[in-house]
């Protein structure tokens, strides 16, 4: 059996030690918010927090999280209370078909609590994403416009836990 932590509720598993995170997350949370992509690592569509750092689930077996803190999309604030990087992704009217957002999101997310005012540099670094609607000019906008919200008002991240090119 392995344990570990989604959006703050313990979960345990009697699934096999080498099934990816992405499947006990869709197919046994039902939290169909991480998308299935590429399913190899390259898309960053099934992108989560895994103890602060932003994983790519479909890699990750989840012999690998026990014990571990994970946020999903689902883990973030409500829409009525939404972080400085929902309201920004809001503002900035960021996603086209959305497929990708949340791993975006999340992968942003993750990167203004390591980073809080991160430059274009920064993003690039860490915003490996891949968005077919090439959403990454306001993605980079968004993060931006969250960094600068964050240094006057909100924490860039959901109580629960912890990409782009022009
Ligand atoms: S589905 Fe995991 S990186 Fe593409
Ligand atoms: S918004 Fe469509 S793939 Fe990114």
């Amino acid at each position: 059996m392995t344990k570990f932590v989604v959006n703050g509720h313990e979960f345990e598993s009697n699934d096999p030690p080498d099934m990816p995170l992405l499947w006990a997350l869709r197919d046994r949370l039902k939290m169909t918010g991480t998308k299935f992509g590429c399913g190899i690592g390259l898309c960053g569509a099934c992108t989560v927090i895994i103890d602060g750092q932003a994983k790519r689930s479909c890699q990750v077996p989840i012999s690998n999280v026990a014990g571990k803190a994970i946020t999903t999309i689902e883990g973030l604030a409500p829409i009525e209370t939404p972080t400085a990087i929902q309201a920004a992704w809001i503002a900035e009217q960021v996603p086209q078909c959305g497929y990708c957002q949340s791993g975006m999101i999340m992968a942003a997310t993750a990167l203004l609590a390591r980073k809080p005012n991160p430059s274009d540099a920064d993003i690039d670094e860490a915003m490996t994403n891949i968005c077919r609607c090439g959403t990454y000019p306001r993605v980079r906008r968004a993060i931006h416009r969250a960094a600068g919200a964050t240094a006057s008002a909100q924490p860039a991240i959901a109580p629960a836990t912890g990409a782009a090119h022009e």
